[in-house]
């Protein structure tokens, strides 16, 4: 059962999830009928997006550990701020059980699905634990369990977020063995779950890199290509909303004329933020034939001006908690602005002597130190506190 527009468009307004003490937690608290979610609109102006309980003790838990009073009291907010839930391994699809059970009829459930063989092909931080060819145990061991707990749960709101990086490196990273030996298994694993996950209750977007990446002018139709043939395999399921751009990432939204728009390359990016990244790429991805809506993260892109590079990706030093998720984005094609990556989980280790250390966490623009990708890092949370924009 959806939520009646009245009800929908005074929560949607507010953007950020409800106060704690609002919100039953460990109950029932799904809708009374099944959900059944159109694809063809923007489910966010219905649905906000919930502070699901495993951000929510990880932010707990950093608040105990602040004593400033002041900082202590705005740590807590933070809590009831929507996020995505990573179900980053086959051990952590156990976390569904527990995300599953407190999510209001009013609420939508961000999930990442992010354990494709071979996974984080051109890097190191994020190395899975299926090796490239394991397409087999991809399908059987992670997906299908995921789609049973869905199945399961038919009255509740979902919105999957479909391997972050995984295309966009095909597109941009052939060059790198892992990514080339990797091509079957991404495609063929997305496609498997674009179609294993079209329920009716669930909405997809598939992940799109950022402006800095598929942005790029000879990016954009190769990057739409892809998304859009990996789309056709899979038979153009219904549920498949769009794309999602930013995750993890740091790229303002509107920002003018763009963070690198003086870089000496810049001539050949005109997606300088993510707004007319959105614009663009949408219209090369409905000219290849896929569904072009998009959602965004501003999780940590309230602080510009602090990368080397564009693609500096890894717990970049100064950055700050940005806009809260909401559907108001100002722009039909953004249906709304989300938290992917949950601020305070590390992006990868700056520990040089791990196996999966990447130069790219010890750049001097990345903070240090910094625990392996996923880990939390109190320091870390604190700072992106500090330097929200707008603040708590
Ligand atoms: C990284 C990690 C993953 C984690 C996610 C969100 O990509 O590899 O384990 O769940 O970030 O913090």
């Amino acid at each position: 059962m959806k939520v009646s527009t009245t009800s929908v468009t005074a929560l949607a307004a507010g953007a950020v999830a409800a106060p704690s003490n609002n919100v039953p937690r460990k109950s029932a608290a799904a809708c009374a009928e099944a959900v059944t979610l159109d694809a063809s609109t923007n489910v966010f102006e219905q649905y906000t997006l919930h502070a699901n309980t495993f951000y929510r003790s990880e932010v707990e838990k950093a608040v105990e550990a602040i004593t400033d009073s002041a900082l202590k009291a705005s740590a807590a907010k933070v809590a009831d701020v929507g996020s995505f839930l990573w179900l980053d391994s086959i051990a952590n699809i156990a976390k569904f059980d527990e995300a599953v059970a407190d999510v209001p009829c009013e609420n939508i459930l961000g999930l990442v699905i992010y354990d494709l063989p071979g996974r984080d092909c051109a890097a190191k931080a994020s190395n899975g634990e299926l090796k490239y060819d394991e397409l087999d145990r991809y399908k059987t061991e992670y997906i299908d369990p995921i789609v049973e707990k869905i199945k399961a749960n038919p009255n509740t709101a979902f919105a999957l977020l479909i391997e972050p990086d995984s295309l966009p490196n095909l597109v941009t990273n052939a060059d790198k063995t892992a990514c080339a030996d990797s091509k079957t298994g991404y495609e063929e694993g997305v496609a498997y779950a674009l179609k294993s996950l079209n329920l009716p209750n669930v909405v997809m977007y598939i992940d799109a890199g950022h402006g800095g990446w598929l942005g790029w002018d000879a990016n954009l139709d190769p990057g739409a290509e892809e998304l859009a043939k990996v789309y056709k395999n899979a038979g153009s399921p219904e549920q498949v909303r769009g794309y999602a751009t930013n995750i993890a990432g740091w790229n303002s939204w509107d920002e003018e004329p763009g963070e690198f728009s003086d870089a000496s390359d810049a001539k050949y990016n005109s997606c300088q933020n993510e707004k007319t990244y959105v614009t663009k790429f949408s219209a090369a991805l409905k000219t290849a034939g896929f569904p072009e809506h998009a959602i965004v993260d501003t999780g940590r892109n309230a602080v510009t001006g602090l990368r080397e590079e564009w693609g500096d990706w890894c717990n970049v030093d100064g950055a700050g908690f940005g806009v809260r998720p909401t559907a108001d984005t100002g722009l039909e094609l953004a249906d709304a602005f989300v938290w992917g990556k949950p601020g305070g989980e590390s992006d990868g280790t700056s520990d040089e002597s791990a196996t999966r250390y990447d130069s790219y966490c010890g750049k001097p623009d990345a903070y240090k130190p910094s625990p392996e990708a996923g880990e939390w890092n109190q320091a870390y949370f604190e700072m992106l506190l500090k330097n929200a924009n707008p603040a708590f």
